[in-house]
């Protein structure tokens, strides 16, 4: 394809992703298509010849659209978002159309240079220490396994890298890991990977508000000293995935610089919304915290890949990180930043590009409207649930997401609330009209709602919660 060509296609396209953007309403929010149905479509091998693009267009609708979930839906209510929005848009096909790979300063010194600056804009919008210094990582999970390697190199004298975990000489057998149960599966799964083992997670209890206790974290690394197992390494929630809690950072910060435990805050979606100054007092103690993560992906109109990853010390980051083949250097090497030493994989995209366009676009403070918009709208379905005597609140609106459970009238088995509960989403989501996600709170099942889509209106939020009353009073009439 010439450029030419190209740039009669790009038009095109750019034509269709509008279009997209404008009738995504039209769309079943998520994917009705079967297990298989798309594989179906798909020829076995690659074509020997070229096909034109018309063909390519032409299969993005017929086979692809129908097996997209609509993320970009304003009636998008499951998981947590996804942000995207045209700034962010517009810098992705400018990050595609450069293909760099940023990995050194010298492979792009404007990728390296943009994304120290836009973070530094990020960390003093958010509220963060002065001492902190970001990189993007691909994930959360990404820059919480960074926190994990580099706890674990801390606790081991800086060996593991070296001799791996079962050869240290002399050194505890078990490093231990503390999070709450609340935490997300990426901490046992960076736990894996840096070879901590899974058993050696402790999930502290939580409170009534579902954040970790201090004082039973206090309790798990006595027991743990006592075992001779060395805690090593502690991630505090801001947000948990569940029900929105936030750990106690300023309690937990004091447990861990007494014991000399690494702290790691993951703030994945809910560090969006720090950048409300009326929310800054829950930062309290963030100053005695070692690392920070926040997804400028899902609650900052930023496309996916953009995690926002803060250290207090940057070079405990690469002294873990940091490789240098004869390959890899270069004549600046030890002088400027090489962000390759900063993440797990070599290759990197420019993903400050797309931040330093929402942030420049939008202003801060259109994006503090942003977000106080979607809590207020959260608050209002709070209210409307509240009213509604089939429904119960199950955990309260945490910025922008609450859980309830339908209880209906007759039924007072918890287990067979459990399956109506389990019937209710499925039912929602094969109608189409919205998307929401089970989880479970106490042990029982209840239903995630949360509100943060880039085109999210008080209309939509209405509409949802009324398809919710609708489809549980057709199961409770049989008709479902
Ligand atoms: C609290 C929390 N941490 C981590 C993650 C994982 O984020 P990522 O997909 O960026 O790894 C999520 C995802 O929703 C989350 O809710």
């Amino acid at each position: 394809m010439d450029t030419n060509t190209f740039r009669e296609h790009a038009h095109r396209v750019v034509d269709w992703m509008a279009d997209y953007l404008d009738g995504v309403e039209a769309h079943p929010v998520r994917s009705q298509v079967k297990p298989g149905e798309i594989a179906a479509q798909l020829p076995a091998s690659a074509p020997e010849e070229g096909e034109p693009f018309e063909a390519l267009l032409a299969d993005v609708e017929r086979i692809v659209l129908p097996g997209i979930t609509h993320w970009q839906h304003p009636s998008f209510f499951a998981f947590f978002p996804a942000n995207s929005s045209p700034p962010s848009l517009l810098a992705e096909m400018l990050t595609a159309t450069f293909g760099a790979q940023c990995m050194m300063w010298q492979t792009s010194p404007a990728a390296t240079e943009l994304e120290t600056r836009v973070l530094d804009w990020l960390r003093q919008l958010l509220g963060l220490p002065e001492s902190f210094v970001g990189s993007i990582q691909d994930s959360a999970s990404t820059a919480t396994l960074c926190a994990l390697l580099v706890a674990r190199e801390r606790a081991t004298g800086w060996q593991a890298n070296d001799q791996g975990l079962a050869g240290l000489v002399g050194a505890p057998s078990r490093l231990a890991i503390y999070t709450s149960a609340e935490a997300h599966s990426s901490i046992e799964k960076g736990a894996r990977i840096a070879g901590f083992g899974a058993d050696n997670v402790r999930k502290i209890p939580t409170d009534a508000a579902f954040a970790m206790r201090p004082d039973a974290l206090a309790a798990a690394i006595a027991a743990d000293r006592a075992a001779g197992v060395v805690p090593t390494c502690c991630v505090a929630t801001f947000g948990t995935t569940g029900v929105g809690a936030v750990d106690p950072i300023a309690g937990v910060a004091e447990v861990c610089r007494r014991e000399d435990v690494y702290l790691h805050v993951d703030a994945a979606w809910a560090g969006a919304a720090l950048i409300l100054p009326e929310l800054q007092a829950l930062l309290e103690g963030v100053e005695a915290v070692d690392s920070f993560v926040m997804n400028a992906h899902k609650w900052l109109l930023t496309n996916f890949d953009c995690s926002a990853h803060w250290v207090r010390d940057p070079d405990a980051l690469v002294r873990t990180l940091g490789i240098l083949p004869a390959y890899l250097r270069s004549r600046e090497t030890g002088t400027v930043i090489d962000y390759r030493d900063w993440s797990v994989p070599l290759g990197r995209r420019f993903r400050a590009l797309k931040l330093w366009f929402v942030l420049r676009s939008y202003g801060a403070e259109r994006l503090r409207e942003k977000i106080r918009g979607d809590m207020a709208l959260l608050g209002e379905l709070a209210a409307w649930i509240e009213a509604d005597p089939a429904f119960e609140i199950t955990s309260p609106p945490s910025f922008a997401l609450l859980t309830f459970r339908w209880t209906p009238d007759g039924v007072d088995d918890p287990e067979e609330v459990d399956a109506r509960n389990g019937r209710l989403v499925d039912a929602i989501n094969d109608d189409g009209r919205i998307y929401l996600t089970p989880t479970t709170v106490a042990g029982r099942k209840v239903i995630r709602f949360q509100v943060g889509q880039t085109r999210t209106e008080r209309r939509h939020v209405e509409a949802g919660w009324a398809v919710v009353r609708e489809i549980a009073a057709r199961i409770a009439a049989g008709i479902h």
